[in-house]
């Protein structure tokens, strides 16, 4: 049976390193704060006019392209996870494609919004294109240009110091070799706190799933007028990401080691089997519980997050790809990637390497 395998991987990160010193410099915040709750030391920002979220994904395409031994022309599909696109539509994706000048192939390109989950679901997508072997040669990105969009001051800092910058991509291609590639993967998602971990606007919604409609200086409803954003959305941050930390937190521990545990079982697998797990760099705390959960010892998972932050949809592929050029993830290793973010949504894929 086809099975897909991951032919190569590239990371970007941007250079310029912002510590939580330097943040503090725009916010209400310190250095012990941020590290004591999440871990984090520095993020990467992107130059503002001279990178994008799709031009950081084409750096990281260019590695795993490279890395494959492949070309771009022979691309056959491309999939975009991220929450910060260049443009609200189209999706990032076509941006990508033309950054890596392969529009002659007229290939197809699909972007995926699950953020922090968003390259597990990418990725699972691709692994069933490849199985059905509708396609050959898939490129699966994970970008974010989360400083294009964060609240530097006082007001945002609860979201704005863990977030950071940088793109993860692999090229997925078919192997008849038994046992290897990718084994399983696993997608969830519960709507019922959609707004917990969201940016509410520019949107559709009017209000509609909100209490206090008045929140957001909506017109009324028989009035022509715009309620993608209005004043009141830009005056009072909706703008921004809103996120409900503790609840975030308290969810993601339970799921994260439930949908490793499921997934390994589909294969006949338990977490002691685990030579590496890279779970989502949300917060170096919640990859901590995790593994004390999951009873993982310090060589069985790698964490990132101290020198990026969260970098949502290319958390994955970032430290995939670090994990893997230091060595740390060999032939035949059982490799398992969980994620968990807004939505919420989670899932998991498990690989032999
Ligand atoms: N610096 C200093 N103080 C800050 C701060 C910052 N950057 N951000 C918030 N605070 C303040 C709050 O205003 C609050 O002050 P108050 O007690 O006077 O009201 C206090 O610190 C505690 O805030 P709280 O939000 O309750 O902190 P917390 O202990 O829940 O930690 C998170 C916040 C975000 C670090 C934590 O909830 C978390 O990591 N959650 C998971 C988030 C996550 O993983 N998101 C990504 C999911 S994919």
């Amino acid at each position: 049976m086809t099975h897909s395998r991951i032919a190569g991987i590239g990371h970007y990160v941007p250079d310029n390193i912002y510590t939580n010193e330097d943040l503090a410099k725009f916010m209400d915040t310190s250095d012990e704060w941020i590290q004591e709750r999440t871990g984090i030391k520095e993020r990467r920002f992107a130059t503002k006019h001279e990178e994008t979220t799709a031009t950081l994904g084409a750096r990281a395409s260019r590695i795993a392209i490279e890395r494959a031994g492949t070309t771009a022309e022979e691309i056959d599909f491309i999939i975009f996870a991220t929450l910060s696109p260049d443009y609200y539509f189209p999706g990032s994706g076509v941006i990508l494609q033309r950054e890596l000048g392969i529009t002659k192939t007229e290939i197809g390109a699909l972007d995926v919004r699950n953020q922090c989950s968003g390259f597990i679901y990418a990725l699972s997508v691709a692994d069933q294109f490849i199985k059905s072997g509708m396609y050959k040669n898939i490129l699966v990105v994970g970008a974010e240009m989360h400083s294009s969009g964060l609240e530097f001051n006082t007001r945002g800092r609860g979201v704005s110091v863990i977030f950071g910058d940088g793109a993860g991509a692999v090229v997925l291609q078919p192997t008849d070799e038994a046992g290897k590639g990718i084994l399983n993967s696993e997608l969830h998602s519960d709507g019922t706190n959609a707004e917990m971990l969201s940016l509410l606007s520019p949107g559709s919604h009017g209000g509609y799933h909100h209490d206090d409609k008045e929140q957001f200086g909506f017109p009324d409803k028989d009035q022509l007028g715009e309620i993608f954003v209005t004043q009141k959305i830009v005056d009072d941050g909706f703008l921004y990401p809103h996120m409900d930390g503790k609840s975030v937190f308290k969810k993601a521990v339970v799921k994260f080691p439930e949908v490793i545990t499921s997934s390994l079982a589909a294969v006949g697998k338990t977490p002691a089997d685990i030579d590496m797990l890279i779970p989502h760099q949300a917060n170096l705390r919640i990859s901590q519980f995790v593994q004390k959960v999951l009873k993982l010892n310090d060589d069985q998972v790698f964490n990132n997050i101290q020198k990026y932050g969260n970098t949502t949809a290319a958390s994955i592929p970032i430290a995939l790809s670090e994990a893997w050029e230091q060595g740390k993830i060999k032939d035949n290793d059982l490799v398992c990637l969980a994620a968990f973010g807004s939505g919420f949504t989670w899932g998991s894929v498990v690989i032999s390497w």
